[in-house]
């Protein structure tokens, strides 16, 4: 059973609440009427969202800090509940050139927040680093990356493509990224504006990181991908146009492969 730190327990007292089960980390997320308890392995993503939450407040819109304490080798951290529509719901999946157009300005909001103070480091050097630790350590989940990654045509084995990754770093343009800008860490409000959850990758990192993942996650909640509908007309290249921007094929591949050791 779960063992909840005093701290918390006296917030969310017996208030009844739900499991939710859509995060692909292994984190385990009680939703109740007005606060989201998140408790994971204390790791130093852990430790990074928590950093990354307050920094962010009245920056972008993020959850508040209710309250956060670490036990057993777990982290636990109430926030507030974010309102809003998932971006991967039906209703958005349906309407995807109004999805589409919500997440372009979404991340230009991100882009016009100045980094030159931001303390959460997310660059190609971080970003590497962490993924050498993943990799020595045996934790990549290589049931979770896209079937051609892996095995014959892709790479060998995670070193193998950590290695490419090493020699084949692009150069940087650094913005505010979210780091894991799927349809699922996005809430989008009623007035068209988004919140967003999930921030344990957020920082100071290329610009490409969050257009990539992005990409990829319209591709994928679009293909039926997570026992979904199918939507064969959602073109997730319309995000390059709604951005009056050129999809960079290189810089796509680059960061998708990235997040694979993730
Ligand atoms: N502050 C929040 N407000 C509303 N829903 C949340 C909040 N935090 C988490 N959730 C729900 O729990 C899911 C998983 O939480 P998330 O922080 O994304 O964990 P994971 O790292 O497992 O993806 C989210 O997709 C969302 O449905
Ligand atoms: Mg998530």
């Amino acid at each position: 059973m779960l063992n909840i730190p005093e701290c918390i327990k006296t917030q969310i007292n017996d208030v009844p609440c739900t499991c939710d089960d859509i995060g692909l980390s292994g984190s385990t997320i009680l939703l109740f009427p007005d606060k989201v308890l998140k408790i994971q392995e204390h790791s130093e993503e852990a430790v990074h969202e928590l950093r990354a939450m307050e920094w962010l407040q009245g920056r972008i819109a993020v959850p508040k800090v209710l309250a956060h304490a670490y036990a057993e080798g777990k982290s636990y951290l109430l926030m507030s509940k974010m309102k809003g529509r998932m971006a991967c719901s039906e209703y958005y999946l349906e309407h995807f050139r109004l999805l589409v157009e919500i997440l372009a300005r979404a991340l230009e909001k991100l882009w016009e927040v100045p980094i030159s103070d931001c303390p959460l480091d997310c660059s190609l050097d971080q970003k590497l680093r962490a993924a050498e630790f993943r990799v020595t350590h045996n934790l990549v989940d290589c049931s979770l990356v896209e079937p051609e990654t892996f095995g014959p045509g892709g790479f060998q084995n995670p070193q193998e493509l950590l290695q490419w990754l090493k020699d084949h770093r692009p150069e940087e343009e650094p913005v505010l990224s979210h780091g894991d800008f799927c349809l699922p860490n996005l809430f989008v409000q009623e007035d068209g504006s988004v919140s967003f959850i999930d921030l344990g990758r957020c920082g100071a990192a290329d610009k490409w990181q969050d257009l990539a993942l992005c990409f990829r996650s319209l591709r994928w909640n679009s293909q039926g991908e997570y026992g979904g509908k199918i939507y064969p007309e959602n073109d997730p290249l319309l995000l390059f146009k709604k951005l009056g921007m050129e999809p960079d094929r290189e810089k796509l591949r680059y960061y998708t492969l990235l997040d694979e050791l993730f």
